[in-house]
């Protein structure tokens, strides 16, 4: 029997009782491609095999009392290809998504490459390693957008951070010549985790007196490292396996590791979930899928779907968790109408306030020799470096004294002025608390505005790490079950312009610094002398509006906030519907993502066993009668959600009165 049947049927099957005398039924820990190979129904169903989703199906599964299922699109990738670190996997066009952005008006209508991982492992399976979390009041930023209460503050985010990577410090003789402190309060340790924080055994001596310079510069603070949430100049480590140099990704902490251990943990691959299902009491009861291989014969893949007794986790990520949820018909109500997607609960925020960091690269070359870098006899391998080890994370204050009127000018913005017109009422709510927060995250030292990585060479990567432009990531309403339209409204407003000149600047300050004066510093691109509009021009036409850390489209904070998610990151609205991934964020941190992605996920299952385990579930959700409430299964061409042509599908059950519509609950947030 192909037990994931086909369309209706396997909903229909799934109301009956457990599939077999076993707990679980179903047949070992491993990656399936068909569906015929899973079961009908799980504890709980996730949709992603990527950073969080494998972190959070590894959790859940671990004391073999629940069962889970992992959806993924891609496919499993040769370790080679993706373990060894360095550039390669990031440039690989056979593991990425190949999504482009629309022309950016700000940016001399220039696009943008979306590069998010295509792979079991997700994004961290591509990314460039680095391992950082970014500040103190970057996360009291996310308890303060969250409303009264919020735990997702630094205190609250810490114990996550701590269990979500082992970190293992540098070789002492490393550690000693290039001065590598860390702060051992800060650091988890955590035996159950097995995604590592860990420094190659080899860096580059060139670096020391470029970390010399720029120790020297103005109100720059040293601290131990970062983890504790301070900024500054430190060392961080990679996801690096500190035995083996290679890379430390979901898959090798969360699958891998414990593949041959679990049987009541399945992963399929090779399949796109096209929407939740939501039952007449908005309460997610499993999610419709097909595959990405055409059978023989097949025209199209059949829509199959599966059916979750506890939850329903959309872990897709910020490009494809609000595709996932528009596609469900929840979102935003004039776009999903626009779309031909009947409208179960309306969500004005799904796919906005999408943020990023933007950066791009400041040339120069030394006209008078080169800083003289002191040997290091006990260096190890060049090849085991991966990314960068050292920078300077720095907050505006530290880096020019207009930081006040720059806040200023900010605070004063109307907030509709810079949003895309018709922007719902609940978003621009929403905006002018985050604008709010901005304006003093501006004013305050202890805010990653700038992100320098310091290496051997002079000039270099100049990252905007906060971003006051907000995008959008929505569905194409002429082929909503295509790839979704990426916005970045790059420099929409004209405050990421000023912060960018004053990066710049401050990248120019400390080439001129008194360190690194002797040597002839000559900025070659854009030139020391290119200012004002000139600079602004430059810039236009240079920027790269991300590096690779989308966030937002699914944000945690109250519905009239225009949020989508709760402070356990259940979905507005919805009953037993999660999304753990990087879209929660409610604003993007100055930092690269992967680490406060597996802090969001450790933290979202703490919330998913507290729930279950209270069986507060099961008691919003008996156990429907025996077929009851069942459409009988719908003509195959309608039930592409979707898909314009018949209208809301027949899948859902029909409407009673207003259709979906949420009271703007207060929700404590
Ligand atoms: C090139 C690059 C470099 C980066 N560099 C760094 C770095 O150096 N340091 C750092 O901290 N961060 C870095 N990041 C960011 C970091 O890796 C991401 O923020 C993080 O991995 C995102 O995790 P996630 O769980 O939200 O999404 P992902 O890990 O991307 O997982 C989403 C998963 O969902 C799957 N999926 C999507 N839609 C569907 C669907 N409909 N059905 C089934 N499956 C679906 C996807 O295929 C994917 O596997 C980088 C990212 C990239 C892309
Ligand atoms: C990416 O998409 C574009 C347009 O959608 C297409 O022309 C191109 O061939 C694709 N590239 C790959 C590697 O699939
Ligand atoms: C960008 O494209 C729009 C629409 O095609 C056009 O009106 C505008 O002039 C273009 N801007 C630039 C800088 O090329
Ligand atoms: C190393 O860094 C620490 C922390 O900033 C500092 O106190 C110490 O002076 C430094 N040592 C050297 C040799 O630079």
């Amino acid at each position: 029997m192909r037990s994931a049947a086909l369309g209706f049927a396997a909903v229909l099957t799934s109301l009956l009782p457990a599939v077999s005398g076993t707990p679980h039924g179903l047949r070992g820990a491993r990656i399936h491609q068909r569906a015929a190979d899973i079961a009908e129904e799980y504890d709980y169903i996730i949709v992603g095999a990527g950073t969080a989703g494998l972190t959070v199906a590894d959790r859940l599964s671990a004391d073999g009392s629940s069962t889970v299922l992992v959806i993924e699109y891609c496919h499993v990738v040769s370790d080679e290809v993706i373990r060894a670190g360095g550039g390669r996997s990031f440039a690989d066009p056979g593991i990425s998504y190949n999504i482009t952005s629309v022309p950016q008006p700000f940016m001399n209508n220039r696009t943008q490459a979306v590069r998010i991982g295509c792979c079991v492992g997700g994004s961290s399976a591509i990314n460039g390693m680095v391992a950082v979390r970014g500040t103190r009041s970057e996360y009291d930023g996310w308890a303060e957008l969250g409303g009264e209460g919020s735990t997702w503050g630094w205190d609250g985010v810490l114990p996550y951070f701590k269990k979500g990577m082992h970190f293992t410090p540098p070789k002492p003789e490393i550690a000693e010549a290039f001065n590598i402190t860390w702060d051992p309060d800060a650091w988890g340790m955590e035996e159950d985790t097995q995604v590592y924080a860990s420094f190659p055994d080899y860096q580059d001596p060139g670096v020391i007196p470029m970390y010399n310079a720029m120790k020297k510069m103005p109100n720059i603070d040293v601290p131990l490292d970062g983890a504790g949430g301070n900024n500054g100049l430190f060392w961080f480590p990679s996801s690096l396996d500190p035995e083996t140099y290679w890379r430390s990704y979901a898959r090798t902490g969360h699958y891998d590791n414990i593949v041959d251990e679990r049987d009541n943990f399945d992963v399929i691959t090779r399949h796109k979930v096209q929407r939740v299902i939501l039952d007449e009491d908005k309460v997610a009861t499993g999610v419709e899928f097909t595959a990405r291989d055409l059978e023989e014969g097949e025209e199209e893949a059949p829509v199959q779907s599966v059916r979750a007794r506890k939850e329903v986790i959309i872990s897709a990520g910020t490009v494809h968790t609000p595709q996932i949820l528009q596609l469900s018909g929840i979102g935003p109500r004039e776009l999903l109408e626009e779309a031909g997607i009947e409208v179960l609960v309306d969500i004005p925020g799904v796919g906005q306030n999408f943020q990023d960091h933007a950066y791009l690269s400041v040339s120069y070359m030394w006209t008078n020799g080169t800083p003289v870098a002191p040997s290091v006899p006990a260096n190890g391998d060049p090849s085991h470096r991966s990314s960068p080890n050292l920078g300077a994370w720095i907050g505006l204050p530290t880096m020019t004294d207009d930081f006040e009127a720059l806040a200023a000018r900010y605070e004063a913005q109307e907030p509709s002025e810079h949003l895309p017109e018709g922007t719902h009422p609940y978003v621009l709510a929403g905006y002018a608390d985050f604008q709010k927060l901005h304006a003093s995250l501006l004013r305050s030292k202890n805010t990653n505005i700038l992100w320098l990585p310091v290496n051997s060479r002079p000039g270099g990567i100049v990252m905007s790490m906060h971003i006051v432009s907000h995008g959008t990531i929505n569905i194409d309403p002429a082929n909503p079950t295509g790839e979704p339209i990426v916005d970045y409204r790059a420099l929409s407003n004209p405050i990421d312009m000023d912060i960018m000149v004053e990066n710049i600047r401050y990248m120019r300050k400390y080439m001129g610094s008194p360190e690194l004066e002797a040597y002839g510093p000559m900025e070659t691109i854009p030139g020391i002398e290119v200012e004002g509009e000139g600079l602004e021009d430059w810039i236009r036409s240079v920027i790269i509006p991300t590096n690779f850390h989308p966030v937002a489209t699914a944000a945690k904070k109250p519905l009239e906030k225009g949020g989508v998610v709760d402070e356990e990151l259940l979905v507005h609205g919805v009953k037993r519907l999660r999304v753990v991934d990087a879209s929660i964020m409610p604003m993007v941190p100055g930092a690269n993502t992967q680490q406060p992605v597996y802090m969001v996920a450790e933290k979202a299952v703490d919330f998913i066993k507290a729930r279950n385990a209270a069986g507060e579930s099961e008691e919003e959700l008996p156990e429907p009668p025996e077929g009851a409430q069942v459409e009988p299964p719908p003509d195959p061409e309608s039930t592409v959600p979707g898909e314009p042509g018949p209208g809301p599908g027949p899948i859902e059950p029909p409407e009673e009165k207003s259709p979906g519509d949420i009271e703007p609950v207060d929700d404590g947030e």
